[in-house]
């Protein structure tokens, strides 16, 4: 049977959501999901992707417009209520109660809806296999990468007798790895009859597993498509024409070494994370790390940032060794984490955090509300930051304003040095060029930066020399000009 056929599993119609203070992030928004299809949302940051599927999953009321599931009229008092109908939601950080096993958190998963928790065991083997993976009942769940704990929370979803699936970006803190793993699941899911709402920024995955996709633009539905999709016209439709101006090559002779790292060697509970490392990033350049995620990359930024204590070796910046973090911001470090929370206080304001990060990381210690309000109009003028006010609370913001902010504020400060970590992770196409094009002016200026990302088309963009990182080693360092996927392919197999 094909999806036009049979009876919606979900259909919500005419959906709108202003929020308490007054953003209209939802108007009119029609939505459909079949059995056993898997419907892609798409839309750049702020569109109301994750609004629309926060009142699907009943964290949040709409304003107006109605729900049917199952083609009865719903109206969930709250996500255990959607969840006891068959609605999961899966989140970019899968939210597990930490110090537990993954028995017991399954365990109390179940009580708490009232469920059966007998056969635990076997009934996760059973549903695990017919994902095609394994789930290790006696892990502490703070112990499992992203990519585990994301299963769990399928089979936590499963347990629960799921009919749809929410996936809310789910390969954005995935390692390309995993990333594979996950869209074998979804496949999976599909042919077990399980419904998936996919959120992604990410055309290829959409081509790879969807059955259909839905595009919100600003709140509004701008088109729905069925394949053979056309990416261009994809893009398009969520954010208007794309700039993808090419940058010239920089030119820097005798410019001054903002970073050296020699022969760093990094030891982390008795491994080796790093080993004998050395790379040097000058003023005015991007050097690019590339690398799959999990080969010392983060161990090493660590290190530079003063977090870590190298076991031997030396790390200067601007000239002077860096012994603690403050030393870093001092000489004039700047840091793009590459996990946004790492950077930003979700629940206090959206200029607060501006203003540590502007201000702060310098060692100011007291901080003008006016001085904040200022920031925050840089930002939304100069940056494109969308918010409701300067004093709204970071964590109400999109995704990607999350990180505009982040970004932006640290772009305010000019650091001399700006160490970036997947700097456009969870960004839309929009923004990720705005970014990209942002990091690269500030190179253009005499920042030197030193760029770690896993995603080698960013690298391949952006730098002037590219680094490769393996198994705690520098590979090799080429010029963007030997630079290609296969030779660095070939360094990153080390
Ligand atoms: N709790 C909230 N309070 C007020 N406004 C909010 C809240 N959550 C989201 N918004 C606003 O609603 C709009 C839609 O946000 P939403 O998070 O749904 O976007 P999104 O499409 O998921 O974007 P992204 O790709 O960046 O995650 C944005 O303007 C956002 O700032
Ligand atoms: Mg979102």
């Amino acid at each position: 049977m094909s999806i036009s056929d049979s009876k919606p599993l979900l259909v919500m119609r005419r959906i709108t959501k202003v929020y308490p203070d007054g953003v209209k992030a939802l108007e009119g928004v029609d939505f459909e999901v079949a059995r056993g299809e898997v419907h892609a949302l798409l839309g750049e940051n702020g569109a109301g992707k994750s609004t629309l599927m926060r009142i699907l999953f009943g964290e949040i009321q709409p304003t107006g417009g109605e729900i049917l599931f199952e083609g009865v009229r719903v109206r969930w008092r709250g996500p255990w209520d959607a969840l006891s109908r068959g609605i999961a939601m899966v989140y970019q950080n899968v939210r597990l109660v930490p110090g537990l096993k993954v028995r017991e958190n399954l365990r109390l998963f179940l009580s708490s809806l009232g469920l059966s928790t007998s056969n635990l065991d076997e009934r996760v083997s059973r549903i695990a296999e017919d994902l095609g993976f394994k789930i290790d009942l006696d892990a502490l769940v703070d112990e499992l990468p992203m990519g585990a704990r994301q299963r769990v929370d399928i089979v936590k979803s499963l347990l629960a007798g799921a009919k749809l699936i929410i996936l809310d970006e789910p390969t954005s803190n995935l390692t390309p790895m995993e990333a594979m793993q996950l869209s074998a699941t979804v496949k999976r899911l599909k042919s077990m009859g399980v419904s998936v709402v996919y959120i992604t920024h990410r055309l290829e995955e959409v081509e790879e597993l969807a059955d259909r996709v839905t595009i919100l633009r600003r709140g509004v539905k701008v088109g729905v498509f069925r394949p053979p999709f056309n990416r261009e016209r994809l893009a398009s439709l969520m954010v208007g024409e794309i700039d993808l101006k090419p940058r010239g090559r920089r030119s820097k002779p005798g410019a001054r070494r903002v970073l050296s790292i020699s022969r760093l060697t990094v030891v982390v509970e008795g491994v080796e994370r790093v080993k004998e490392a050395s790379l040097d990033v000058y003023e005015g350049e991007i050097l690019g790390l590339a690398g799959v995620a999990g080969n010392g990359q983060e161990e090493l930024v660590k290190s530079v940032l003063g977090i870590l204590k190298p076991a031997s070796g030396n790390i200067e910046v601007l000239g002077r060794s860096i012994h603690r973090t403050k030393d870093f911001y001092k000489l004039g470090g700047g840091y793009i984490p590459g996990e946004r929370s790492e950077a930003l206080a979700l629940d206090m304001s959206v200029a607060e955090n501006a203003a540590f990060i502007y201000f702060n990381q310098s060692g100011k210690t007291i901080l003008l509300p006016s001085d904040m309000v200022r920031l925050y109009r840089e930002l939304v003028g100069g940056f494109g930051l969308v918010a409701a006010g300067p004093w709204t609370q970071a964590g109400r913001l999109s995704g990607g304003n999350q990180q505009k902010l982040v970004v932006g504020s640290e772009a305010l400060r000019r650091p001399k040095l700006l160490v970036a970590v997947n700097p456009t992770q969870g960004l839309d196409v929009a923004t990720t060029r705005f970014v990209r094009n942002l990091i690269a002016s500030m190179a253009d200026e005499g920042t030197g930066v030193l760029l770690v990302s896993s995603d080698l088309e960013e690298v391949l963009e952006l730098s002037d020399r590219i680094a490769v990182m393996s198994r705690g080693k520098i590979t090799g360092v080429i010029s963007r000009g030997e630079a290609s996927m296969e030779t660095i392919g070939v360094l990153m197999g080390g």
